[in-house]
């Protein structure tokens, strides 16, 4: 391809150029971010690329060098079209810059609201066609900025995600994704997409409209070129039927019932999905301008909201724990996993066999019998079906990755492996006998870690010749989805081991968080307690039930008792007796749960627990049975003193767990809390520390 270079410092105020965007913010002079070449078709490519960054942010800077160049190609008649891409592996663009955004103060925030959207628009007023080439995550704002373009193409690539997941964050799409994506593909979607805050894959994206082309990664810019030179509609201000009325009023009632029957806390706190579904639904019955305005209002609403805060604080949080290291592991060289020996085909393995080859790693599936390996297969088969039938992945990814499992029920050697997970019942001295078999089958540097929920990884280790090579890795169930892992790091295990492992997990897309062997780690140890204390309340009420309905008032994305009928009452039991060993009375004591074990109740597993009718067209619903077992009391408890007393549960575990040193800090307790038991980022663990 032959390029004219030019040189993006240039001012454009130099040669008497007037941008058209102004405001009072006074930004820093940094590096350039944009490249821009001109190639001898007349096609300008403008490449955002973030010096010594492995992603591309808008901030004012970068919003600005920006809009120089489109100004530029405003007063340019040479140029025929232009080509919008990024340089990075894996980032397009990543939106906002989140760590900008939480310092800002409100005025410099509605100005770089403004701004964005100004800017964006005059990328849309461009008379010559305007292709994002995607390849990489593609969200928030970048995808704002896709909107503005006439043509989108994106990268058949794992690292291509697109959507708008501001709502995630307490916010809402306001530089134009809230007015743009309506208009583009129909009201009912883009509520959808945007109250969900859904991102997808670059197949995903096509399917909803959000782009024209997929295509492998080596054709994408040779294509965008193909479409650059094709004649198109050029700012075509899209308009979809759906924005007719009575729909936009329809949608708006019926979308916020929906959305507040399901999720009750939204009534009670300000929440950026409810306004959401009003900026949409009222933008699409005004202009475009107008629809901005309505835009830039909802963000002056939520963007002072401590929820909103909380929201983007857990993002980032989130985001370091995914990428990073703790501080005492950053110069520690991981060592490169590619074979897995996962034991036990239950549950727990088949997900995390699958999980592993998903993501590319071979994997050894082993179990007692050829009936265990049986079940196993199916549940993995099951597992593929459902990920072609979502989109996760492809027929031919699914078939490669599956081909990457191999299956066992003997007892073969295992001097290949890098590492072996065991996944089998939870009983001390079956995991002690596996630990001391493994030892003599695997090499002398195969790190073996252990997916228990509630024993001593230490107890497990004295099994083995090198306990520094022992870690635990709690994995939450179901494992292909659940986005957290503890880390279970024991005093000997080698920094190596535990860097390997850390990046391991995040390898697999996952959140790692490294804690001590303690009874229950982080989450089990703070959730079985206030699940417990769910039942002690239940016994003396006459309508159990109203637990859960006030604990997903509080934001937990299901009730205590309703969690207790999916993790199975004898599974909780279990955990509850390891807890009571180590804390004593502390856990609280209630002889409910085993008096219904013993009238056969097992919860979701068998259909009787404090709901059943799990498989029925309208779902679960409470079981009856249970009001056999209860001593309803005069006098119930309201909603209120239920959350009261269930949180402050939880609050007092999590300060024990700080107190105890279980994880290194309490922002790590409160994000182990979030990823693995949906605890709301927006309501306080550690009160006293706000
Ligand atoms: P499961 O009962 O579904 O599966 C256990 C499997 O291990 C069975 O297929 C069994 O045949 C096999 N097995 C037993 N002894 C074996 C041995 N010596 N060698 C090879 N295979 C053997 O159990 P699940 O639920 O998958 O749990 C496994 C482990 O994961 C337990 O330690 C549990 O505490 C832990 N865990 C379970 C979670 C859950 O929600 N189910 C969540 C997190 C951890």
């Amino acid at each position: 391809m032959d390029l004219l270079v030019l040189d993006p410092t240039q001012d454009p105020d130099q040669d008497g150029h007037i941008s058209q965007v102004t405001h009072s913010h006074v930004t820093p002079v940094s590096p350039p971010c944009f490249r821009k070449e001109v190639d001898s078709d007349g096609i300008c490519w403008l490449t955002f690329d973030t010096p010594n960054a492995s992603a591309n942010v808008w901030n004012f800077a970068t919003l600005e060098e920006f809009d120089r160049h489109i100004e530029e190609l405003h007063r340019d008649h040479e140029v025929c079209a232009l080509i919008i891409r990024g340089s990075k592996e894996k980032v397009f663009i990543a939106g906002a810059d989140l760590k900008m955004v939480q310092t800002l103060p409100s005025e410099e925030l509605y100005e770089l609201l403004a701004l964005g959207q100004d800017v964006f628009t005059h990328l849309e007023s461009l008379r010559i066609p305007k292709i994002a080439a995607i390849h990489g995550t593609c969200v928030g704002g970048g995808f704002e900025m896709a909107l503005a373009c006439d043509y989108r193409v994106a990268s058949k690539c794992d690292s291509t995600r697109i959507g708008l997941p501001e709502t995630q964050l307490g916010l809402i799409p306001a530089w134009g994704g809230s007015t743009r994506l309506p208009r583009l593909i129909g009201l009912p979607k883009a509520l959808d997409l945007i109250i969900r805050g859904k991102i997808m894959t670059a197949d995903q994206a096509k399917r909803q409209g959000l782009v024209h082309e997929v295509v492998p990664e080596e054709h994408l810019m040779s294509f965008a070129k193909k479409m650059a030179l094709k004649p198109m509609r050029i700012n075509a201000h899209h308009f979809h039927f759906t924005q007719v009325w009575p729909i936009p009023q329809w949608l708006r009632y019926h979308a916020k019932s929906l959305l507040t029957s399901k999720h009750s806390w939204m009534k009670e706190v300000q929440a950026s999905p409810l306004i959401a579904i009003d900026v949409i639904t009222h933008g699409a019955s005004k202009s475009i301008e107008e629809s901005l305005l309505l835009e830039q209002g909802a963000i002056r609403k939520l963007a002072d909201s401590g929820m909103t805060k909380s929201l983007i604080e857990t993002f980032l949080r989130k985001e370091n724990a995914s990428k990073k290291l703790p501080a005492p592991y950053i110069h520690v060289k991981p060592r490169s996993i590619t074979h897995v020996a996962v034991i036990g085909a239950g549950v727990m393995g088949s997900g995390i066999a699958y999980a592993l080859a998903c993501k590319g790693t071979r994997v050894l599936l082993c179990d007692t019998s050829p009936d265990f390996i049986a079940r196993g297969v199916d549940r993995i088969n099951q597992l593929f079906q459902a990920g072609v039938k979502n989109h996760v992945l492809t027929r031919k990814q699914a078939r490669e990755s599956k081909d990457r499992i191999t299956f066992t029920s003997e007892s073969v050697p295992m001097k290949r492996m890098d590492m072996v997970i065991e996944a089998i019942v939870e009983e001390m001295s079956v995991k002690k006998q596996l630990f001391a078999d493994l030892a003599m089958r695997c090499r002398d540097d195969t790190i073996l870690a252990t997916n228990t929920s509630a024993l001593s990884v230490m107890e497990i280790a004295k099994a083995v010749p090198y306990p520094e090579r022992v870690v635990g890795l709690h994995f939450f169930n179901p494992a292909h989805l659940m986005p957290l892992v503890e880390v279970v790091q024991l005093e000997k295990t080698l920094p190596e081991v535990v860097t390997t492992m850390m990046r391991f997990v995040q390898s697999m897309g996952k959140t790692p968080i490294l804690v001590r062997d303690a009874p229950g780690f982080i989450v089990n140890r703070i959730l079985v307690p206030y699940l417990l204390g769910a039942v002690k309340l239940a016994v003396d009420m006459r309508d159990p039930w109203m637990i859960d309905d006030a604990m997903t008032e509080f934001g937990m994305p299901m009730g205590p008792l309703r969690l207790l009928d999916e993790v199975g009452f004898d599974v909780a039991l279990h955990v509850e007796k390891t807890l009571r060993n180590a804390f004593g009375d502390r856990v609280p004591q209630c002889s409910l749960l085993s008096e219904m074990m013993a009238h056969g109740m097992l919860g979701r597993k068998n259909d009787r627990g404090f709901y059943s009718a799990f498989q029925s067209k309208n779902g679960e619903q409470p079981n009856p049975e249970v009001l056999t077992f209860l001593q309803p009391k005069v006098g119930s408890l309201t909603k209120a003193q239920i959350i009261d007393q269930l949180q402050g549960l939880m609050q007092d575990e999590a300060q024990r767990c700080l107190d105890d040193k279980v994880a290194a800090s309490a922002s790590d307790i409160e994000l182990a809390m979030t990823l693995g038991a949906g605890y709301p980022p927006f309501r306080h663990l550690f009160p006293h520390q706000t």
